[in-house]
């Protein structure tokens, strides 16, 4: 069949959008264009696994290569690569393409010394420091496989991690810093190790100034057969590695993330699709061309720092911004508008709860008046529904486009945005506007029928889905089909829900399903529950994700008591609150714990978590037919509601 040629620069959203799913084959080969092939795919699509799909199937590359060499190679070694900007420690450190260059190959050749090689695991746990997205190119370099795992999660989750992953080496630092606290991460480290299964072989600490130097009560440890190394030192006597082509199906990295069981779900991402896909996305959908800065204030546990504080910028030759520290205290609200102006940001991106932290602070934005942002084009907020109050704020007191943007840690990058580098779209408070080149997305009923404009169901995306979002579940494709495929046949299932309107723009509402969003990380209340459970005094619980105003959500537990149990409510709360940042950690913030005599469940014993949040919420709701008890709902509402 003969194909147009397709155009990314049509300046037409809408009619890019319907080329690419009208020529799927032909849109991504051309994308494939914007990266540099040891071995050019001569195919985009292998449909031959189907419901499990795979991209650029017979072609070859090197991800690292792409993000660093290439861009040494056609003049950019001297252009700012990496900038760590370091409110906490009051330091800046830039790295130009050349030294970034030099530091991921001496990296590399650590690792490889240590004996990673192709399809290794290597788990990276650290806080904001050049040396994480140093190490994640490292294992790219090497067709190693990174799985970063967020500084803010407990020994526990660390040790799952491990587990599933099934590394030889970990990456690590001596701490990290909070606002209020300092964060020692060799004990958690230590303990993780203590708790897996799996032993570690290696564990390579950058020492952080003002933390412990000395490794040797970790390297003498009988519990602790792993070999501890100290990071400089290793990587200084290390010969640089140079990069290694692989398949663009093989894994470039597994990030585990929240799903309603306990056991995290590693999201595998592979490596031509992310190469193609996000190299298409950032002049295209976040207006952003090499040479230019992109400042996206995340962190590199999360997807939104894999995608576009890594690999996005690097892979398109521009520079980016690695931020440690808050939107607000360090040292104000002012620190995102410093950075703006001192590093030349065209556009930014941040979760809603910060706009919101930085508003409750300055609510003028008067911080805005010591800063030139003036180089500020856009700026692009996701993790978490954009309330249109936080919005119109950012917009008028920043006088650029805020662009929502949807998207998941499944799919590597938005579903749904407001494409600024082909049209910039009239923006829709409360919408993510369209939805992005490769993604078919439809809203179902519970039967899996087309619901009609402005009909709330759940959304879903016509496989497949396009380059750069998951490709399966590490280690358990079947488990990938059940969680994700099978709902809705011929659809990956979103788990949120939304509408969409007479323009087709869509407007995401919540989850259908126990995920919560605190402060834009992701979190299972489910998890949370399991933690609680383990508590001798808790005969059954119920955690649900309450409506918070700084945090989007918050979680919330409703605990019953076995019987005898004398525990005070205060001591209680104290004591689930440290259990449960020991067993997730501190991130899941959960403070709120209310003692209650019973939980309102179906007849089949299925907890009313969704009616015991509509009615928290102070939204409108149905009490289920298939209620077991109604008395003991009427007796709880006063408790949800927190009167008296
Ligand atoms: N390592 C260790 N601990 C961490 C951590 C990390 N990387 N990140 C957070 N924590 C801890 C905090 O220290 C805090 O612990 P504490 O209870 O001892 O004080 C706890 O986890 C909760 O922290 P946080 O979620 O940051 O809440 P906060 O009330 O301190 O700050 C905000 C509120 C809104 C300023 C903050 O949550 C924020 O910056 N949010 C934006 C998040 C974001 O960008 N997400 C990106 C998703 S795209
Ligand atoms: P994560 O996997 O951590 O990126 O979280 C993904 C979830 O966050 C999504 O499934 C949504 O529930 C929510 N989310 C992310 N971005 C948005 C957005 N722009 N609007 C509404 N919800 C969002």
């Amino acid at each position: 069949m003969a194909s147009t040629p397709i155009s990314s620069a049509t300046g037409d959203a809408r009619a890019l959008h319907a080329r690419s799913l009208e020529q799927p084959e032909q849109f991504w080969l051309d994308a494939a264009a914007g990266v540099t092939w040891e071995q050019a795919p001569t195919r985009a699509l292998d449909d031959s696994s189907a419901p499990i799909y795979r991209w650029f199937p017979d072609g070859q590359l090197n991800v690292a290569y792409n993000a660093l060499d290439r861009h040494v190679e056609a003049g950019r070694g001297e252009q700012p690569a990496l900038i760590h900007d370091s409110a906490t420690t009051g330091t800046q450190t830039t790295y130009t393409y050349s030294e970034l260059t030099d530091e991921v190959a001496r990296t590399a050749g650590m690792l490889a010394e240590l004996g990673v090689g192709k399809g290794d695991r290597v788990i990276i746990y650290l806080p904001m420091v050049p040396q994480a997205p140093i190490a994640m190119l490292a294992c790219a370099r090497l067709g190693a496989v990174h799985s970063v795992v967020f500084g803010g999660f407990s020994a526990r989750e660390l040790a799952s991690r491990i587990d599933d992953a099934t590394p030889d080496v970990v990456l690590t630092a001596s701490g990290g810093i909070e606002p209020k606290r300092r964060v020692e991460y060799l004990p958690t480290v230590a303990e993780a190790i203590s708790l897996a299964q799996h032993p570690i072989r290696d564990v390579v600490v950058a020492q952080r100034k003002g933390f412990a130097h000395s490794l040797d009560e970790y390297t003498d440890s009988e519990a602790q057969p792993a070999r501890w190394h100290d990071w400089e030192s290793s990587v200084a006597a290390a010969a640089p590695a140079a990069p290694v082509a692989v398949a663009g199906t093989d894994p470039l990295y597994v990030l585990y993330t929240s799903g309603t069981t306990g056991r995290p779900k590693g999201v595998v991402r592979d490596q031509g699709g992310t190469a193609v896909a996000l190299t298409w996305s950032m002049p295209h959908v976040f207006g952003v061309d090499a040479g230019e800065t992109m400042f996206t204030a995340s962190d590199v546990g999360w997807v939104v720092g894999h995608s576009y504080i890594v690999y996005g910028p690097l892979l398109a030759g521009a520079t980016t911004i690695l931020y440690e520290g808050k939107p607000v205290g360090t040292p104000d609200a002012g620190a995102f508008w410093r950075i703006i102006a001192e590093h030349g940001v065209k556009t930014m991106f941040t979760a809603p709860t910060a706009l919101r932290a930085v508003r409750k602070a300055d609510p003028e934005a008067a911080l805005l008046a010591d800063y030139d942002i003036s180089c500020l084009e856009y700026l692009f907020v996701a993790g978490e529904r954009l309330d249109p109050d936080t919005q119109r704020w950012a917009a008028e007191a920043l006088k650029v486009p805020v662009v929502d943007n949807w998207w998941q840690t499944e799919t590597g990058w938005p579903i749904a945005a407001n494409p600024v580098g082909v049209e910039l779209l009239p923006i829709k408070e409360g919408s993510a506007s369209l939805p992005t080149v490769g993604y078919d997305v439809v809203v179902l009923d519970p039967l899996g029928e087309r619901l009609p404009e402005g009909q709330e169901g759940s959304i879903a995306i016509r496989l497949p889905m396009p380059p750069g979002t998951m490709a399966t579940l590490w280690g358990d494709d079947q488990r990938f089909v059940d969680s994700y495929l099978s709902t809705f046949e011929g659809y990956y299932t979103t788990g949120d829900s939304g509408y969409v309107d007479e323009d087709g723009y869509l407007y995401v509402m919540g989850r259908t399903d126990d995920v919560i969003n605190v402060s834009g990380h992701r979190l299972s209340t489910g998890e949370m529950e399991a933690a609680v459970a383990t508590h001798p005094a808790v005969a059954e619980c119920a955690v649900i994700g309450l409506a918070d105003e700084l945090k989007g959500q918050r979680p919330s537990g409703y605990v019953v008591l076995k019987s005898g149990q004398e525990i005070g409510e205060d001591d209680l709360r104290a004591e689930l609150t440290s259990l449960v940042r020991s067993t997730i950690g501190p991130v899941a913030d959960f403070k709120d714990v209310a003692v209650v005599s019973a939980l309102p469940k179906t007849r089949s014993g299925k907890i009313l978590r969704k009616t015991m949040r509509q009615i928290a919420d102070g939204d409108e709701y149905k009490v289920p037919s298939t209620i077991e008890d109604a008395g003991v709902l009427d007796e709880l509402i006063p408790v949800l509601r927190r009167e008296g």
